[in-house]
């Protein structure tokens, strides 16, 4: 089963600062004058800490929400140096997060870690974009579905509102390398999670799960002919304007 929205989530990383408000900008120009991507679209900008609260402040889109790359797994404070909690996140008006990312999980964040992160964002009732993939190693002895399967367990439990749950196949030798796996594996790799989604946690509804690595203006193309890819979560491209709005514009071609 496909989702009814295409989602376009972007991932700043440690990029941009308050006048890149005016790339966004340049987004939600885009989407009032094209209607006919936005109503099937929905558009996040998953930006550093510093600039959810300016940008959510500054840009009232009906198209674009923010959202931010991490969380503390301690919903609302403590003594944490240099670490940002849920709570505080909701509050500067943040409404998805990013949990789970291959960069974070290098600085030490495990499966263990990940689901008490997932915890704290959903009592926040913050929606939660869960990142799961393989290595190159990983990937290379065969273990890619494995290693997925072992993820969505034990970062993921029957109890949550899994409608506020968006899985991204996030390949972690595709990130950031121009690199992309071929479409018929991005496509059983898919189908597999939206499975094991359904069969591990014992659901019937069949969760919104992303594409991310590499993803450009014109790779794009060949993952819109795989209907259950319902979006991409984008890095590098998405901290320039112009490719993002191409990347949509590519993708409905
Ligand atoms: P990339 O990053 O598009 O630059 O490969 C994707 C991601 O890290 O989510």
């Amino acid at each position: 089963m496909t989702n009814k929205f295409k989602y376009f989530i972007g991932n700043w990383k440690m990029f941009g600062n308050l006048a890149s408000l005016n790339s966004i900008k340049q987004v939600h120009n885009f989407c009032l004058k094209f209607k006919k991507y936005t109503s099937k679209s929905k558009i996040i900008y998953c930006v550093p800490y510093t600039l959810i609260y300016f940008f959510s402040q500054k840009l009232k889109s009906k198209f674009i929400s923010f959202g931010a790359q991490n969380c503390h797994f301690v919903e609302t404070f403590g003594p944490y140096t240099g670490s940002v909690s849920a709570s505080m996140l909701k509050k500067v008006g943040a409404k998805y997060v990013i949990i789970g990312h291959s960069e974070n999980r290098f600085e030490g964040d495990t499966n263990k870690l990940i689901k008490q992160k997932i915890e704290s964002a959903l009592k926040q009732n913050l929606n939660v974009i869960f990142c799961v993939g393989e290595t190159l190693k990983e990937k290379n002895k065969g273990k890619t579905f494995k290693v997925i399967k072992n993820q969505i367990k034990s970062s993921l439990s029957k109890k949550y509102n899994f409608n506020k749950i968006i899985l991204a196949y996030e390949p972690v030798w595709a990130i950031g390398t121009g690199k992309i796996p071929k479409i018929q594996t991005v496509k059983k790799t898919i189908i597999f999670i939206k499975n094991q989604f359904q069969k591990i946690l014992k659901v019937k509804k069949t969760p919104v799960v992303l594409y991310g690595g590499s993803v450009n203006n014109s790779n794009i193309r060949m993952f819109s002919s795989i209907s259950e890819i319902d979006g991409f979560l984008i890095g590098g491209a998405s901290q320039s304007s112009k490719k993002f709005i191409d990347i949509i514009k590519n993708y409905y071609k």
